[in-house]
């Protein structure tokens, strides 16, 4: 799990006991020779030192084997480390045969992830653990770099063409995802969260049932899983909100790009998530993707309950929040009635 200031990430997949070791052994390799090589350099300089003005060097003459043997040991410790790497190496960029294949699509500056059952998600990956998962990777912009540290995989997403790399979470919990490719101004916004769960509540998850909670409350946890937070951001009007803030949006009068004016009730909300270019908010960019097909009907009645309760016309003033980009293990943006 996440600690504000981690020394070393966590270790939550089949490939961390690998790289891990790998880099262990590498670093101590590296240490054990540094200090080695130092500490002879400095016994020899005061062991072979001039001892006074008259005293000419000799001629040394080096024993065979020793000339042979530290050119053959760490000739066989790099030849060793170079297979043992090529090994970890390949392994991460090759899956097995019953991963099953996740899309992440890398634009400036978020990751659009898409389910292999039609989920998408931004910023946010839900898996479950103990399945191989393949990340196909691409950009629709520059280089991007898909990064978990604590599967210990990282691999550039890059246009024009695909690339992946492989994982299988071994204990649930949320992750840190970065891109680790500077892409522009919000590179180091552009953030989000793995989240590892059992089985069963993945699948849950992906049937959009939240069994046992009310309307209001199982769309506000679409609001978070669809990431719509990550755009709409209670009282957020700088960079960060890529869209406008739903509080107080219900049933209000709403001005469109076009010049037209609608009244914010069910029918347009619904059209604005099935289709959300149809009818554009004044002073937004049309770049909210289409939920056609990703909500049940179920679920499209979940959220505009969840956005009615925000409230007519209630108060934007709520501080933004700064910084951090939307987690999914954060709560709502605003109180959640009960
Ligand atoms: Cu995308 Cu850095």
């Amino acid at each position: 799990m996440r600690s504000s200031f981690p020394l070393f990430p966590d270790s939550a997949s089949t490939h961390s006991g690998n790289v891990d070791a790998l880099f262990v052994i590498w670093t101590l390799i590296s240490i054990f020779f540094t200090i080695l090589i130092a500490g002879l350099i400095v016994y020899f300089m005061a062991r072979y030192r001039r001892r006074h003005p008259e005293e000419v060097g000799t001629n040394e003459t080096v024993a065979v084997w020793l000339e042979v043997a530290w050119s053959a040991i760490p000739l066989v410790i790099a030849l060793a480390m170079f297979v043992w790497g090529t090994r970890v190496f390949f392994d991460l960029y090759r899956p097995p045969a019953n991963a099953v294949e996740y899309t992440a699509i890398g634009r400036q500056w978020m990751w659009k992830i898409q389910h292999p059952e039609g989920q998408r998600e931004i910023n946010t990956l839900h898996v479950p653990v103990g399945q191989s998962i393949k990340m196909k990777l691409a950009s629709e912009d520059v280089i991007h770099s898909f990064y978990i540290p604590a599967f210990r995989i990282k691999q550039d997403a890059i246009p024009g063409r695909y690339t992946s790399i492989w994982f299988q979470a071994t204990k649930p919990g949320v992750y840190h995802l970065f891109c680790a490719e500077y892409c522009g101004a919000e590179h180091s916004k552009m953030i989000g969260s793995i989240i590892v769960m059992e089985p069963r509540d993945y699948e849950n998850w992906l049937a959009g049932g939240a069994a046992g909670k009310s309307m209001v409350a199982s769309g506000a946890d679409l609001f978070q899983s669809l990431a719509c937070v990550t755009c709409h951001r209670a009282g957020d009007t700088g960079r960060l909100a890529r869209g406008p803030a739903l509080e107080g949006v219900y049933g209000s009068q709403v001005k469109l790009a076009d010049g037209r004016s609608v009244t914010a009730d069910d029918n347009y909300l619904r059209e604005s998530i099935l289709n959300p270019t149809a009818k554009v908010v004044a002073g937004w960019d049309p770049v909210m993707p289409t939920f056609q097909g990703q909500v049940s009907e179920e679920q499209l009645s979940q959220l505009l309950a969840y956005v009615r309760s925000l409230g007519p016309a209630a108060s934007t003033a709520a501080p933004a929040a700064a910084g951090t980009a939307a987690s999914a293990s954060n709560p709502p943006a605003s109180g959640t009635p009960q």
